[in-house]
């Protein structure tokens, strides 16, 4: 047969492409070839067999994302018309477009400001310095379950006021909902929609209840503030506060995970990087945007056409679903130099792994403030730290991050 790179990209199978395999897990190296040969050869590319459009160049995805008229974030049509599921997505604005987006981000951002995320910092450091202390003096850790998944969970629990028993809960709703075992679970359809409606159920009957709770009785917690945050006297409804809390929950914790465990497999990799930060803490930020661009914890953004829409030299149908590959974009030559060299002092950084337009990240803060204060916390315990044996990583067409990490540890 023919070497890899001596064939016309269109000569390939969608499996050979790097989709299409819903059956198998691709790691990052995999995917990283993929999306290098695709930005190349065919930046704009029409999977038959997925049924959906991919976009690979930074430029492209930009446009995508920056256009919400032509490119929708709402799946409710292919979701199951389910009185569960249409509950759980009213107040998701993930997937909703103007206007009932902007409704919906006015009234949450009022709540969920940099100024509050800013004030967590202390809470966010007892947490980090509770679980780090319950390894204290362990050679070996597993990364993801002693830290980089219970920090975020507990923080979000915290921040909305749920009880600490309800939290193993909590997580359980997590990682049924959001699954990102394969690349196709991004893809909603009614049969997946329909087995998620149970937990749905449970979830909607639950924060139900919470904000019942906290309209009769209001804390000092975001459940609280959202039940009275009122812009131009729009209020949100109790449906529409059901959905935001489910989305913190799922948006917030798996993606900050991966991106700590990015942390961690990027400075193992580059030792003269973690050197560096040891040495100098002021680049820390920077670092970890850099961590963001290198491995992209959420790899694809989608959309839905909602007419024929150009993208590059491709006219693409109305109604049809568009993944905006953001780890790719982030590895696009024609908008960073040397992107596959890891480069904690990199300035301009203009990643998209955050997103971009009216959808970009509104946990943002406090993913970056979280990550910051853990790897602080990390490195001034430990004098040295290696991932060892055993990891286990996410399918890298979904989330790029670890499920399992173990790492060696010196003590400081
Ligand atoms: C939206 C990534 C952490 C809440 C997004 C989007 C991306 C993203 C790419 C836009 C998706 C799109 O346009 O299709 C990340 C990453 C995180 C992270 C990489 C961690 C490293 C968080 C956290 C929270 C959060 C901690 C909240 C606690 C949200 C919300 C939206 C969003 C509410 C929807 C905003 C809107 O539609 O207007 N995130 N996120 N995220 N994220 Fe995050």
């Amino acid at each position: 047969s023919v070497p890899d790179s001596r064939r016309d990209v269109t000569e390939m199978t969608a499996t050979e492409r790097g989709v299409g395999l819903a059956d198998q897990s691709a790691d990052l190296e995999t995917v990283l070839a993929w999306f290098r040969r695709m930005r190349e050869k065919e930046p704009v590319s029409h999977d038959g067999e997925a049924g959906v459009w991919h976009v690979f160049r930074h430029a492209d995805a930009e446009r995508i994302l920056a256009d919400p008229g032509t490119f929708s974030s709402d799946f409710s049509s292919f979701m199951a018309p389910q009185e569960d599921v249409a509950r759980f997505i009213k107040g998701n604005l993930l997937r909703k477009d103007p206007p009932q987006h902007r409704k919906l981000r006015t009234l949450v951002s009022k709540v969920f400001t940099p100024g509050m995320v800013a004030r967590l910092a202390p809470r966010i450091e007892v947490i980090t310095d509770e679980l780090l202390d319950a390894k204290a003096g362990a050679e070996q850790i597993e990364l993801v379950s002693d830290l980089a998944y219970p920090l975020p969970v507990i923080v979000i629990a915290e921040l909305l006021g749920i009880p600490t028993e309800d939290r193993p809960m909590f997580g359980r709703w997590a990682d049924a909902l959001v699954a990102p075992e394969s690349q196709t679970s991004f893809i909603p359809n009614p049969e997946r929609t329909k087995s998620m409606a149970i937990v749905m159920r449970e979830m909607n009957a639950y924060c139900l209840e919470h904000i019942r709770r906290r309209r009769a009785r209001p804390e000092d917690d975001l459940a609280s503030r959202l039940v009275e945050a009122e812009v131009d006297g729009q209020r949100l409804d109790d449906e529409e506060i059901i959905g935001f809390v489910g989305l913190l929950l799922l948006a917030g914790h798996i993606t900050t995970t991966a991106l700590l465990g990015n942390v961690v497999l990027c400075l193992d990799e580059h030792p003269e990087a973690a050197a560096a930060l040891r040495a100098d803490s002021g680049l820390l930020p920077g670092a970890i945007e850099e961590v963001l661009r290198f491995r992209t914890p959420l790899a694809p953004s989608m959309r839905r056409t909602t007419r024929d829409a150009r993208i590059g030299e491709h006219t693409v149908p109305a109604g049809r679903i568009v993944l905006a590959w953001l780890a790719s974009a982030n590895r696009d030559e024609r908008k960073f130099s040397e992107p596959d060299r890891f480069d904690i002092r990199r300035t301009p950084n203009a990643h998209l792994s955050f997103g971009h337009g009216i959808h970009f990240c509104l946990g943002a803060p406090l993913a970056r403030l979280e990550v910051r204060i853990a790897v602080r916390k990390m490195l001034a315990r430990w004098s040295a730290m290696s991932v060892g044996e055993g990891a286990e990583y996410h399918d890298a067409r979904g989330i790029v991050g670890a499920k399992r990490l173990p790492l060696h540890l010196r003590w400081a």
